[in-house]
């Protein structure tokens, strides 16, 4: 599902470049589901904006779902996000003037696929995190938590073939992650979601196939959390 060979990315700040990704090498299997852990600032989001091809890295190949990410133009990267990937970004970036359910229903729109499964499928999703009552109502008068899983839904409304979470869980009790968790794992069973997750969470990296560590530019297969 994921290729990653050599990749580097780097910022200018103040006139000079901060390399943040140092030559990184990463693979994915089909249906896998890796944590991505390591301090913060440490590179985990820069990773997954790479994966989900929200920016170019400066050297290095990134192939996702058979996909060449490094030869699409920004047109060609912004449909693939559309239709590949879902998204859960560590600001959430719900829409404050649409309703929760107009939210989840966004990413279908985008793909001109808002139909009666997709609104069924949207509304089943709210169900199972719990929050199948609050489609009317409007981002901020949820908890951060519930914020959060709606988030989680809208990336997943879409049946995307990979699920990139930045911190997915961070505002959840024990109880609401084990259960965002499970929905992921389950989804694998369904119709083979793989995923990469971002976290600081040893008890959510304790529930992935595969622990990745970023520090110091590299990458390395992390010891069990
Ligand atoms: N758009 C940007 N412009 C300039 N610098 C950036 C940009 N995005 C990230 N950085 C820098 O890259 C480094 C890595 O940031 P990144 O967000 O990937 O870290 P992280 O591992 O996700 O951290 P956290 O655990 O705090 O979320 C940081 O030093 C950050 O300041
Ligand atoms: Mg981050």
């Amino acid at each position: 599902m994921i290729d990653v060979r050599g990749v580097v990315k780097g910022y200018l700040e103040g006139g000079r470049r901060r390399v943040v990704l140092d030559g990184v090498d990463f693979t994915v299997a089909d249906g896998e589901q890796v944590a991505v852990m390591g301090p913060s600032g440490s590179g985990k989001s820069t990773l997954l904006n790479l994966l989900g091809a929200m920016e170019p890295p400066d050297a290095g190949t990134v192939r996702v779902a058979d996909e060449d990410l490094t030869s699409l133009n920004e047109r060609g990267r912004t449909l693939f996000r559309r239709r590949r990937i879902g998204f859960v970004f560590q600001e959430l970036n719900l829409v404050p003037t649409l309703t929760v359910l107009e939210n989840l229903l966004l990413p279908l729109e985008l793909n001109g696929a808002l139909d009666t499964a997709g609104r069924r499928r949207a509304g089943a999703l709210l169900e199972r995190v719990g929050l199948g009552d609050r489609g009317g109502g409007f981002p901020e008068n949820l908890s951060g938590g519930e914020r959060q899983r709606v988030a989680v839904v809208r990336a997943l409304v879409h049946r995307p073939a990979l699920l990139l979470a930045d911190e997915p869980t961070g505002s959840l009790d024990a109880a609401a992650a084990s259960d965002v968790l499970s929905l992921f794992a389950a989804l694998r069973g369904e119709h083979g979601l793989t995923a990469v997750l971002a976290t600081h969470s040893s008890a959510v990296a304790a529930r992935a196939d595969r622990i990745v560590e970023v520090g110091g530019g590299r990458l390395r297969e992390g010891a069990a959390a």
